[in-house]
């Protein structure tokens, strides 16, 4: 079986768009007015670009003027991935600083959850991955750090995919009455836990997050709730599919699974990163993000004007091969530049730590413990998404 890229199917709204378009050296304006960014050195330099803005651009439905119309909007303007220096600065240092202590305190853990939910799951004769594995363990690894109680984990996991509506176009007033019903709801849940957490805090992220507000890094309330609510619904989604799709990498590549089985059981840590970072770049789950240009700028030397928007495209970048050597081959002991599946600087992933921890836990469960496993279908069927590469299901065998 082979997961190569075809044409048509990683990205294919953005395939289809580049299609008759203008290609101006290494950028791409599509005929909607995007400008594709897809060389390394160039998104790199995106990344670092102060012109380049996160915040919602004028036309867009959550910019900050529809906050009192639509909960959508108001949600999106307090989150940090909205926010552009220096008002990302201080609330981004709170929300690491919070992030880091509750991990040191589950990071143990994190192996025993994946143990116990591999017992589960091998119980089954028809397993698919997702939904036996991986969207149990990322939604309850974010409950405990979180230290949210592990029966709300289905109710953090619906909330979570309406969530990155957030981050796409609306396709229509019915998907956004729903998304602001969701955010409301999601609201109220984390506004709950924020007043039970001032009242008897612990050592979880919502409390540290609170604690915050003593230490110089102030954030409304408001902001610790609805920045909780993008922490939930990050580690989650991206999670349970970037979890899925290593996997599936894996299986595809037999001599490389070989290696890292041959790591797991010498205790070789340096191999398991070398494989985490592999699967990441091959098959990117973030596919790219978008920027406003809200001045006129360059990249390299080739113009972007003001208004234009602009996509990141980490997946593509992590296929560059004047980066990475044969990018379209999968080798875990590649070297060469850190992939970009998790952006990278002012806006790079929060959450990168704990996405490896998960990765090397589920590497142990599965390919640790000498099963033998396959998977069942010849292709893998990829979620119809702008922006996210995600695997709709992954069906396993154990011989
Ligand atoms: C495989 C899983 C994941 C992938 C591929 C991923 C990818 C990314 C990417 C590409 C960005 C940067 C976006 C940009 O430059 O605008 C990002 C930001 C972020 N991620 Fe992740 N992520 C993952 C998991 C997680 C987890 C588990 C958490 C937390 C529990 C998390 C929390 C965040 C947050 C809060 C941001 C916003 C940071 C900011 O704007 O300052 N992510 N992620």
């Amino acid at each position: 079986m082979s997961l190569e890229r075809r044409p048509t199917d990683p990205v294919p709204d953005l395939v289809s768009l580049l299609q008759g378009d203008d290609h101006a050296g290494d950028l791409h304006r599509t005929r909607s007015g995007i400008v594709l960014v897809t060389r390394y050195d160039d998104v790199v330099e995106g990344l670092k670009n102060r012109a380049l803005s996160n915040r919602p651009g004028p036309f867009a439905l959550v910019h900050k003027r529809n906050a009192s119309i639509h909960v959508a909007a108001d949600v999106a303007n307090n989150l940090i991935a909205f926010q552009d220096r220096p008002e990302h600065v201080a609330p981004r240092r709170a929300m690491m600083r919070a992030f880091g202590a509750a991990l040191a305190e589950f990071r143990p853990s994190v192996d025993e959850l994946a143990q116990q939910l591999a017992e589960r799951m091998f119980r089954r004769t028809d397993i698919e991955f997702m939904r036996d594995f991986s969207s149990q363990f990322a939604s309850l690894a974010v409950c405990r750090m979180m230290g949210l109680p592990q029966t709300d984990a289905e109710k953090i996991r619906g909330w979570s995919t309406p969530f990155f509506q957030l981050f796409h176009a609306m396709p229509d007033r019915t998907a956004l009455e729903a998304l602001n019903r969701s955010l409301e709801e999601f609201r109220a849940y984390f506004a709950a836990v924020a007043e039970n957490r001032t009242a008897l805090p612990g050592r979880d992220f919502v409390s540290l997050l609170l604690s915050a507000q003593e230490d110089g890094d102030r954030m409304p309330v408001q902001a610790v709730i609805d920045n909780c609510m993008l922490l939930a619904a990050d580690g989650v989604e991206n999670v349970q599919t970037g979890l899925a799709s290593s996997v599936a990498t894996l299986l595809s590549h037999p001599d490389e699974l070989d290696k890292l089985k041959t790591a797991i059981a010498g205790g070789d840590d340096p191999v398991v990163r070398g494989a985490i970072g592999e699967c990441l770049r091959f098959e990117s789950p973030g596919q790219y993000q978008l920027r406003n240009a809200i001045e006129d700028t360059q990249i390299g030397s080739k113009p972007i004007r003001r208004h234009e928007i602009v996509a990141l495209c980490f997946g593509a970048a992590n296929r560059d091969p004047a980066a990475f050597d044969e990018p379209n081959r999968f080798r875990i002991g590649r070297s060469g530049p850190r992939h970009l599946a998790f952006g990278a600087g002012y806006h790079g992933c929060l959450g990168s730590a704990l996405v490896e921890s998960e990765l090397a836990a589920t590497f142990r469960v599965l390919f640790g413990q000498g099963r033998r496993l396959a998977l069942r279908d010849r292709e893998i069927r990829w979620q119809h998404r702008v922006g996210h590469r995600w695997p709709e299901a992954l069906n396993l065998v154990v011989g």
